[in-house]
């Protein structure tokens, strides 16, 4: 191999191994810029004889426009290469969520049940459900509203279309029929509670079309008030977290319990925060009392041999109180903002 195939070689070695646009041009500067390996070789024509400069020259000439060819070549190369890399890193994925995806997190009225039914569990009651659709026997004429009783109309009740024998089914307005299908079921003693679902027509800061609730009930041979006021106060200590709880029982009106009342636990605010327990304010908190005798007597129980208390609490109400829930309608708005505030991680 002669000189000028050597030099050929060693250039093209040179092209062919430039990684980019720069490299690329130093190597074409080296070759045929003014003082290039291929320039002064032409430089060199000068000083030959006619029969050399005859044969060598058209060597370098083809060599020169080669080695012009080999560079253009490597240049379109290396621009298509760094068009592809540069779309590459540039590319958006159009079909990506824009935000990050929300995480799941437990509902604060999740929470709420899990807590109650741990604090019942532990005081050894069971749990027991009932359908969201009732009919009028579960959820108002077992517990004793009699047929035109203005306490039916002060329910707001959904009702369904009427069936052809003139009944109509309806949204259960409370969880109070769950204790009328246990007593059916079950004989005492019987210690439950009904955690559900429960509907009203009825809609503003603290009321919304459905809400929450978990229905108390103990049936034994001589359960009295004082086993009431016993397992509410303890419930109340160990749902608030707190030593002393205050409370005081006021008389009202449920047709299924008689006497009724209505509980009140002392509070004191400081400032936006509620202290639940002491303090010089009362918030009600719960409807209670004894089971009506009518209501075990529809649910065949002798009232003679049996008697027992039964109570309803709001829990919508428990997790506003607890966790510092202003807006009531905020709980079922399906806000994936106030669920990342307000939510619990599984397990905390
Ligand atoms: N069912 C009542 C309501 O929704 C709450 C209630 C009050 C339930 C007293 C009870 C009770 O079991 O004894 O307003």
């Amino acid at each position: 191999m002669d000189d000028l195939s050597r030099l050929e070689d060693d250039i093209t070695a040179r092209i062919d191994a430039a990684a980019d646009i720069r490299a690329l041009e130093e190597v074409r500067v080296s070759a045929l810029g003014k003082k290039g390996l291929v320039s002064e070789r032409m430089k060199t024509l000068g000083r030959m004889t006619p029969e050399e400069r005859k044969e060598a020259g058209p060597r370098l000439n083809s060599l020169k426009q080669r080695v012009g060819e080999k560079i253009g070549a490597r240049k379109a190369v290396l621009e298509t290469e760094a068009l592809a890399r540069q779309l590459e890193e540039e590319a958006v994925d159009v079909t990506l969520p824009v935000a990050l995806p929300p995480r799941g997190r437990i509902h604060p009225v999740t929470r709420v049940f899990e807590e109650v039914e741990a604090i019942f569990a532990a005081m050894g009651f069971e749990v027991r459900e009932g359908p969201d659709v009732e009919d009028d026997f579960h959820n108002f004429t077992a517990l004793n509203f009699p047929e035109g009783h203005p306490a039916r109309e002060m329910h707001d009740t959904f009702f369904f279309e009427p069936k052809d024998d003139g009944s109509r089914m309806l949204l259960r307005t409370h969880t109070s029929p769950v204790q009328v299908r246990t007593m059916l079921k079950e004989k005492p003693p019987i210690r439950i509670i009904a955690p559900g679902r429960t509907f009203r027509c009825d809609s503003d800061q603290t009321h919304t079309p459905m809400f929450h609730q978990v229905e108390g009930l103990v049936i034994d041979k001589n359960t009295n008030m004082g086993h009431l006021k016993g397992t509410l106060e303890a419930f109340l200590k160990a749902f608030f977290e707190v030593d002393e709880v205050k409370t005081r029982f006021r008389p009202h009106f449920f047709p299924f319990t008689e006497p009724s009342a209505e509980m009140d636990v002392g509070y004191a605010r400081d400032g936006e925060r509620i202290e639940i327990g002491t303090g010089g304010d009362w918030m009600e908190i719960l409807g209670c009392g004894m089971v009506h005798p009518n209501v075990l007597t529809a649910c065949g129980l002798d009232p003679e041999e049996y008697q027992g208390f039964a109570f309803g609490v709001g829990v919508d109400r428990l997790a506003m109180l607890k966790y510092g829930i202003p807006d009531l309608r905020d709980f079922f708005a399906a806000d994936t903002r106030w669920i990342e505030h307000y939510g619990f991680k599984p397990g905390e």
